[in-house]
């Protein structure tokens, strides 16, 4: 299958700045009837008709090259035509069985088996959000362990329900809702560009994983024996955040030294987007369970899972239940999808248009004073946005305005980071080389332009 099938035909294509008319009706309705908690238009303002693959269309008419990808859920890019057959087919069939088993829930079984490191054998679907997988994971510790402290990380990114947000170390997401679960503890993410502990890459001996191990070993940190650590094998909302290599296995040696079971939180980077099926395998890292939602379901169908070793399959039933317990439209779109990754050599593709696009983003590096970093692996990359280059200085109001630009242009990319700093690309995975390099040079053009002109 050619890729550039997949996407709408000469992308982007702006007729009305954004939001157009219709665009704008729409928006207003949303706002008079919906709630203020409603975000993400308030960053791209507009309304969407349709998409396909890489390409979104507004309701204006305007086509975007999506960089954004539903936030990390379109890895196999919107309206894939596998997955809308396999999931079309199943709507006619059967919607809702909670955990009773059919051949849709056989086939994604199967498909996941097919993919998943073999340590992890035993697969759960809980309720359908990645933050439900993220709180059954937790319980799944606690229960093996009779503990109850939990470790996380600065930077993590773990949901929004009360236990999940617990595991958030952001106090914009968790500040207003104090107190959560008690004894979550948080230390330092492998965060090479601000080293807490003012090392630098080429030198550092991994001092983020050695404070960890402190923090564990002594029994006077503060700290109790942990259930479980927490960690995502590349930070998403954190700001696309490749740890050292050392890292990972140095959680994983920690764990098992101290008997904590090890949790890794593929939610956003599993399923091909960092250029390996599950990110932990950069460094052969195989967590004690792992997270999984987003392009679990395909093409934003919703659905989670929690997949363990069989040691930790020690749930008696009814444990962790929910009426929305596996989506029988998300297992066969799912499993289609999972397939079609598997088909396509998905995340070999992710990691050779990732290269490329790095290379050329890092050119900013060099070329402009207000990016302080360009990284990630795969299609999961970041910008870090600064006012300094030498202070560091975070400048959130150049990433939301670069954001704006992009919009505006026709490309839509996501903001995040420690502090909301960085620009995030986490395109649809079947991107095109050509749309990756015509979306690059509109994000480029509008990094120069806002230099030059402010905005
Ligand atoms: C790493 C990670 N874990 C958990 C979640 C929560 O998933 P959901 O928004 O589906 O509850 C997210 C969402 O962005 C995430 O990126």
């Amino acid at each position: 299958m050619d890729f550039a099938d997949l996407s709408f035909p000469d992308a982007p294509s702006i007729h009305t700045t954004p939001p157009g008319p219709a665009s704008r009706e729409i928006l207003e309705f949303q706002s008079t009837h919906e709630s203020s908690a409603v975000s993400y238009p308030r960053g791209m303002p507009m309304a969407l008709r349709r998409a396909r693959g890489a390409t979104i269309e507004d309701v204006d008419g305007n086509i975007y090259i999506d960089f954004f990808g539903g936030a990390g859920v379109m890895n196999v890019g919107h309206g894939h035509p596998a997955v809308i057959e396999a999931a079309t087919e199943q709507i006619g069939l059967l919607t809702h069985t909670l955990d009773i088993p059919s051949p849709a829930r056989v086939s994604m079984v199967e498909a996941l088996l097919e993919v998943l490191p073999e340590e992890l054998g035993k697969i759960f679907f809980g309720g359908p959000t990645g933050s439900d997988a993220v709180e059954a994971a937790m319980k799944l510790a606690k229960f093996n362990t009779g503990r109850y402290p939990m470790i996380s990380f600065e930077g993590a990114y773990h949901g929004m329900t009360s236990g999940a947000l617990s595991l958030c170390s952001g106090s914009p997401f968790k500040g207003d809702f104090l107190p959560l679960l008690p004894e979550v503890h948080f230390v330092p993410y492998s965060y090479c560009y601000r080293c807490p502990f003012g090392q630098k890459q080429e030198s550092c001996d991994l001092e983020c994983g050695k404070f960890l191990e402190h923090v564990v070993e002594d029994s006077h940190s503060g700290v109790g024996e942990p259930a479980a650590i927490i960690v995502e094998a590349i930070q998403g909302e954190g700001g696309s955040i490749v740890p050292d290599e050392r890292f990972l296995p140095k959680i994983r040696e920690i764990c098992d030294t101290y008997g904590i079971v090890m949790i890794d939180d593929e939610i956003q980077a599993g399923f091909c987007r960092t250029g390996k099926m599950f990110a932990c395998e950069h460094t052969g890292t195989i967590p004690d369970i792992m997270t999984l939602s987003k392009a679990l379901g395909g093409v934003g169908f919703p659905i989670s899972a929690v997949v363990c070793r069989e040691q930790y399959n020690t749930w008696p039933p009814g444990k962790h239940i929910g009426t929305f317990r596996g989506n029988m439209v998300a297992y066969a779109g799912g499993a289609a999808a999972i397939r079609f990754m598997i088909e396509s050599n998905l995340a070999e593709h992710a990691l050779t248009l990732g290269d490329h696009m790095l290379d050329r983003l890092r050119e900013l590096e060099t070329g402009s004073e207000i990016v302080g970093e360009v990284r990630g692996k795969g299609l999961m990359l970041g910008v870090e946005f600064v006012h300094d280059r030498e202070t560091k200085e975070p400048a959130p109001e150049l990433a939301a305005q670069v954001r704006t630009l992009c919009h505006e242009r026709g490309v839509l990319i996501e903001v995040g980071g420690h502090y909301f700093n960085v620009a995030r690309f986490l395109p649809p995975l079947i991107l095109t080389e050509e749309l990756a390099d015509r979306g690059v040079d509109i994000f480029m053009e509008a990094v120069t332009d806002l230099e030059r002109d402010g905005r």
